[in-house]
């Protein structure tokens, strides 16, 4: 195909050669002939002043003798030549007197020779051309006449036409070596220019200067126009990264419209972000407790287009149509819902196992050890197969936007490309990405690497993360990594990894609606039966181990053994949702977590004032921001976590810019949120400390902190977020397209 566009393009130099080639010959053939046979005729003039000049004296002598027989056979004896076809003499009475057997019976001496002068003539006559020549003799006595000299011609047509063909043919070749010769030169320059192309194409041209000779010189003035083209991509790109603007679900729906034609999303995801169970006979909807869902639903309400998820709820399958699909949100419906239903052994492998019993501790550093199963990897496979099946199925064209989240889908990325080679895949890693000697204890580390570079772009939050990976890539896998650009090249197929820290919705969804804080607070107190006066510290999670809820509860009980003045003066409530229980990890933490609130409550009870109110249940969104509004102090002590949503919903809530935010150091969130005083939850002193700090913290340290932080949440939104990954997918679309254009062009 590159050969055919080469040759194509050779055609256009190589049509207009050999038209003009043709014209020349057309005008020179005639010339040449015309040259050549005024050529023969002077050639035969002389010949014939030869042939006249030697008979001369010999032909007077004999004329003057009156000797017949011996003009005739002198005459007879010099038409021996080949081309002299004959002789005749004629008196200057236009009398033929002598003539050769051959003498054309349509030559008379009247006629073409009865004049005086010398000439010579073509004479066309039946039998053909000749040639004939008249050349005076004289003598003194005798008779005084002409020698008649007839040559054959025949030769010379031959000769010219030779010559005719001889002249053609030098045309032909010098078309053919000229055509070879365009065509060799047009495939070098096509080639040297497509490189130079697909180097700007890859960004070598905007990052370096040209001066580095990647690019030719007679690209110079197309380097101009792709430089602007490119640029103005990256503006888009700056424009992203502009803290300045404010994103909103506008800014993110002009994006979608503008930079990918109002493409419709695909989100993969296993936390599907609304659950229908049945209560009491009832159906009821859920929102569940995962930085997931609060990050990508907004998003998704601003894209629309698909969300597949695992259905889990117990009245899902009730409330989907004859396609698994329903419209979500509930009360205001904005996007397709698509649920996949799994069996319990399905859910038990794939979930439960791979997912939560490998994967997760793999990589989240937190002393818990992975344990990985045949089994359970069988059934991850499979159920990343199913929902690369449902991402095609759900497609409308084959170069769809999908977006696969989270570590339960390593393995759909690859999937979805062999199945739709042209989608544009962002994966997004919502957890952390351990060393490449940590990951390097899976069993299945190359088919997960694998499956992954199947992305378009690969999400972390923290450049630290893409750093792990881009090692991990490094250490296990054959590929070309170009650290320049974050990108790996493998089997032909390019992915950027890059950071794009999570967020949450800004403007929070209850902005202006809520009562003041103070209310809220005397509400929340009255509800747990504490007095007015009462310090508040919360958390907010998963009932998980990586969240680091013992280290918290440790350094809570530090702070009271430091400071016994706030005892029975400070609660710390700590909202747990159930997470993973089915899992024997989960239920010993929950067991271990249990018993030491009621160690510490048995320690710091003052009064019925409990130190530790533990609420191991599932709160709706509204229900837990009520508790963030009404702390004094809200606590993410995880031990290792990829962002913490929890720090950024705290923060969006504490619209009286009051409140202290005691941050884990492990926390993708401590990157960007300087404010909050930031600990080594394994330290407990520290923690502790810090705690105790933030209840005592000044009102207007608490404001500049609080101020500060608000500002960065709401200018690093989770608009924002999505927006750079799209943006970033646009970019390599539009570099895909102009790349595969020339790539057809070539
Ligand atoms: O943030 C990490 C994460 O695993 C998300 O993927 C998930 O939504 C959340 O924690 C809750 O976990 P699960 O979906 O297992 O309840």
């Amino acid at each position: 195909m590159r050969g055919f566009r080469s040759l194509k393009l050779s055609l256009r130099f190589i049509v207009p050669l050999v038209v003009t080639l043709g014209l020349l010959a057309y005008a020179v053939v005639p010339f040449v002939d015309k040259l050549n046979k005024r050529w023969f005729i002077r050639d035969m003039d002389i010949r014939s002043r030869l042939i006249a000049n030697t008979l001369h004296e010999p032909l007077a002598e004999l004329l003057q003798q009156g000797n017949k027989s011996r003009i005739n056979s002198l005459l007879l004896r010099s038409i021996q030549d080949e081309r002299l076809l004959a002789l005749g003499f004629c008196s200057d009475r236009g009398e033929l007197l002598y003539r050769t057997p051959t003498f054309p019976k349509s030559i008379s001496c009247s006629s073409e020779v009865n004049d005086n002068k010398e000439a010579s003539q073509i004479l066309q006559l039946p039998e053909g051309a000749v040639h004939v020549a008249r050349h005076k003799i004289t003598q003194e006595g005798g008779i005084n006449g002409s020698l008649i000299l007839v040559h054959d011609t025949s030769f010379m047509e031959r000769r010219s036409a030779d010559t005719r063909t001889y002249v053609i043919l030098l045309f032909v070749v010098l078309g053919i070596v000229t055509s070879l010769v365009t065509v060799f030169v047009a495939h070098l320059s096509w080639r040297g220019w497509m490189e130079g192309v697909r180097a700007m194409l890859k960004g070598e041209g905007l990052l370096k200067p040209f001066s580095d000779q990647k690019v030719n010189s007679e690209l110079q003035p197309l380097v101009g126009d792709l430089k602007t083209l490119l640029r103005s991509m990256d503006a888009e790109r700056r424009l992203a990264d502009d803290s300045t603007i404010t994103w909103s679900p506008d800014t993110l729906r002009n994006l979608l419209h503008k930079q990918l034609t109002g493409e419709k999303i695909i989100v993969v995801s296993n936390r599907e972000p609304y659950i229908h169970s049945k209560e009491n006979g009832e159906i009821k909807v859920h929102r569940p407790a995962s930085g997931l869902v609060t990050a990508v639903e907004p998003v998704m309400r601003a894209c629309s287009g698909t969300w597949i998820a695992h259905g889990s709820g117990s009245a899902d399958g009730e409330t989907v149509d004859a396609y698994d699909r329903v419209m979500v949100p509930p009360d205001k419906p904005e996007y397709n819902l698509r649920r996949i239903w799994l069996t319990e052994e399905e859910e038990k492998g794939y979930y439960y196992g791979f997912s939560n019993e490998g994967f997760w501790p793999l990589c989240h550093i937190a002393h818990v050890r992975p344990v990985f199963r045949t089994s359970d990897w069988v059934q991850y496979v499979k159920i990343n197969q199913r929902f690369a099946d449902a991402v095609v199925k759900e497609a409308d064209s084959d170069n769809p936007v999908v977006l696969v989240q989270d570590y339960h889908f390593a393995l759909l990325p690859g999937m979805i490309r062999k199945a739709l080679p042209k989608a544009t895949i962002i994966t997004f890693w919502h957890i952390p990405w351990p060393n490449p000697e940590s990951f390097g204890i899976c069993p299945w580390r190359e088919e997960l690497l694998e499956g992954m570079l199947g992305s378009t772009i690969l999400g972390f939050h923290t450049p630290y993360h893409c750093k792990n990976f881009l090692e991990t890539v490094d250490r296990y896998l054959e590929t070309r990594i170009e650290h320049e650009s974050s990108t790996i090249a493998r089997r032909g197929q390019l992915t950027m990894v890059e950071s794009y820290p999570i967020s949450i919705q800004w403007p929070p969804p209850w902005q202006g609606t809520l009562p003041p804080v103070e209310q809220t607070r005397a509400e929340i107190l009255a509800e747990l039966g504490l007095p007015e006066d009462q310090l508040l510290g919360i958390g907010v999670d998963r009932m998980d181990y990586t969240k680091g809820i013992l280290e918290r509860f440790n350094a809570v009980e530090r702070m009271l053994e430091l400071h016994p003045e706030l005892v029975g003066r400070f609660s710390f409530i700590q909202i747990a949702a159930p997470s993973r229980s089915a899992l024997e990890e989960y239920q010993a933490f929950e067991t271990r977590l249990h018993a030491l609130e009621e160690r510490i409550n048995a320690r710091f009870t003052r009064d019925g004032r409990k130190a530790i109110i533990l609420k191991a249940e599932h709160h709706e969104p509204d229900q837990v921001n009520r508790y963030y509004r009404a702390a004094q102090v809200c606590m993410v002590t995880s031990l290792h976590d990829g962002m913490n949503l929890v720090a950024k919903e705290f923060v969006a809530s504490r619209d009286d810019e009051r409140g202290v935010l005691v941050l884990s150091q492990f926390t993708g969130a401590a990157n960007e949120l300087y404010e909050a005083l930031i600990v080594n939850p394994y330290h407990v002193e520290q923690t502790a400390e810090a705690l105790y700090q933030g209840l005592t913290m000044p009102e207007y340290e608490q404001q500049e902190r609080m101020r500060s932080m608000r500002s960065q949440v709401r200018d690093f939104n989770v608009y924002r977020w999505a927006g750079r990954m799209l943006l970033d997918a646009a970019r390599v679309r539009q570099r895909e397209k102009l790349a595969t254009r020339i790539g057809r062009a070539s």
